[in-house]
């Protein structure tokens, strides 16, 4: 659709439930929208446009949603009283799955439109004027062609880290997850738009990338011969990309580590050693029952070759507790398994039971204190594996990509490989640069460190009067 003829500047609010594709969508929303006179605003109060971008994944994040539109309701009331107006709009995972059920329940929602539906949002705004407008469909045409990039200044302001969508929806479907449902079947970019997309947003600095999927392992975009390719190929490929430094994906399924991305953990430098591979469970019964199409066994295995590639590799996860039928026993498995396999870190969840999902319809639901229990105890244990593998950084050289000003005058902060936050004293013109830091000691939430040499930009002034307290 052509920008409307300039008008005066509106505002948009947007606020992100879910994962970080929501986060990534938000962002071309936002895209979206610039041409047609929208732009961000950070203070709900003076929006023109508040659009809640959803998450249907549990039952709290999805009924957060509505207690937040009974706020906005006052809000809007408010400004109608002194004779303007909001509109309100819901997008995201809880658009898709329950549509017009959320203007029957909210009336006061103008827009509802799923995440297929995100290129065609100045349109719908346009028609919201007439009464509300729902648009859940699953669209013939790819929404990527349509999204406009961003502006370089845009991509500027937002970092030196990127997300960046390469695959959507889910073939898998376990049975507790209401993802297929909400992004559909599996799509994958072709890679030329992928490249391209990438491209400039390291023209604009953004040195690391976050490929997403929500089997982002399963992708197989199409190149420009029609070839279809891998996950492993594309992170070769995106490595080619000069200024481009870091890239990470996720989320990934077991069952989907190819070889060529094996491969492409050991012999891409750029590909960091930190990977979020969802286990879920320990015990073969409720893997079973979870419909995951892997056992304890053949998950232990895919780690095993993993680390055989990438000996320095990290590991992350995420457990739900309380699936039906868990007994103590299988639940024991969990632990177990989060032990061996050692995660530096891990996602933990009480089951949720989500409309639609053959796990909701299963016998032997889970009473909600034994939930709670088992949450706690599996959170105690991985609090503790956090804890070690943050010390066992300690004493090692990390490249730490500095991205921002720390808390006080003369530090920097940024990410490890590991993507822990990581605090050293250094000058601001570090921002925007790797540097080898030695960890000197485990926080909490953070590290703390002291760069060795600089390395970019080269400067023994700097070196030599910077001389760092450990
Ligand atoms: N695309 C992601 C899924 C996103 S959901 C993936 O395949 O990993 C993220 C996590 O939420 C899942 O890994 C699972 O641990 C958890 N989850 C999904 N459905 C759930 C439910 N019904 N109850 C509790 N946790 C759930
Ligand atoms: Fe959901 Fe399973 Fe697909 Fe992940 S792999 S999105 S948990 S159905
Ligand atoms: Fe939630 Fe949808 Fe992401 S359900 S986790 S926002 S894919």
């Amino acid at each position: 659709m052509e920008p409307k003829r300039p008008q005066a500047a509106k505002k948009l609010f947007i606020k992100t439930y879910g994962c970080q594709m929501n986060v990534y969508d938000s962002d071309r929303m936002a895209d979206a929208l610039a041409p047609h006179g929208y732009a961000p605003t950070t203070e709900i109060g003076e929006a023109d446009l508040v659009v809640l971008n959803t998450c249907h994944i549990r039952e709290k994040a999805s009924e957060k949603v509505f207690s937040e539109l009974g706020r906005l309701k006052e809000l809007r009331d408010e400004r109608r009283a002194g004779g303007e107006d909001l509109m309100i709009g819901v997008a995201g995972c809880v658009a898709q799955a329950e549509g017009e059920e959320i203007v029957r329940r909210s009336p006061v929602v103008d827009l509802v439109f799923g995440p297929q539906s995100y290129h065609r949002l100045p349109e719908l705004i346009a028609r919201a004027g007439q009464g509300p407008v729902i648009d859940t469909e699953f669209p013939e045409e790819d929404k990527f062609e349509h999204l406009p990039a961003p502006a370089r200044e845009v991509t500027i302001k937002r970092g030196l880290t990127a997300f960046l969508t390469v695959q959507e929806g889910c073939d898998k479907f376990c049975s507790f997850c209401v993802v297929p449902y909400t992004r559909g079947t599996e799509v994958s970019r072709p890679v030329e738009q992928v490249l391209a997309e990438a491209r400039g947003l390291v023209e604009a600095g953004v040195m690391e990338f976050t490929l997403l999927g929500q089997n982002v392992n399963a992708y197989h975009g199409l190149d420009s011969k029609g070839r279809s390719v891998g996950l492993g190929e594309l992170c070769f490929r995106l490595a080619e990309i000069p200024g481009l430094e870091r890239l990470r994906y996720t989320t990934s399924h077991p069952l989907d580590m190819t070889d060529e991305l094996i491969e492409a953990h050991r012999d891409l430098e750029k590909l960091m050693p930190y990977l979020h591979l969802p286990v879920q469970s320990g015990s073969d019964r409720i893997l079973g029952a979870m419909n995951r199409h892997h056992t304890r066994a053949t998950y232990v295995n895919v780690i095993e070759r993993i680390l055989n590639a990438r000996p320095d590799l990290a590991l992350s996860g995420d457990f739900i507790v309380g699936f039906p039928g868990e007994t103590e026993a299988d639940f024991e498995e969990t632990l177990s398994i989060a032990a061996e396999v050692g995660y530096a870190s891990a996602f933990t969840f009480k089951y949720s039971s989500r409309p639609g999902t053959p796990g909701a319809a299963m016998d032997d639901q889970v009473p909600e204190e034994v939930k709670v229990e088992r949450l706690a105890r599996l959170n105690d244990q991985i609090m503790g594996q956090t804890r070690a593998f943050a010390q066992s950084c300690e004493g090692r050289v990390l490249p730490v990509l500095i991205e921002k000003r720390g808390r006080n005058p003369g530090q920097v902060g940024g990410r490890s490989p590991y993507l822990q936050a990581v605090h050293l004293e250094g000058p601001d013109r570090l921002i925007g640069t790797i540097q080898p830091v030695e960890i000197v000691k485990a926080g909490n939430n953070s590290l703390l460190g002291k760069i060795v040499t600089v390395t970019e930009p080269k400067s023994a002034t700097y070196i030599e009067s910077q001389a760092l307290p450990a």
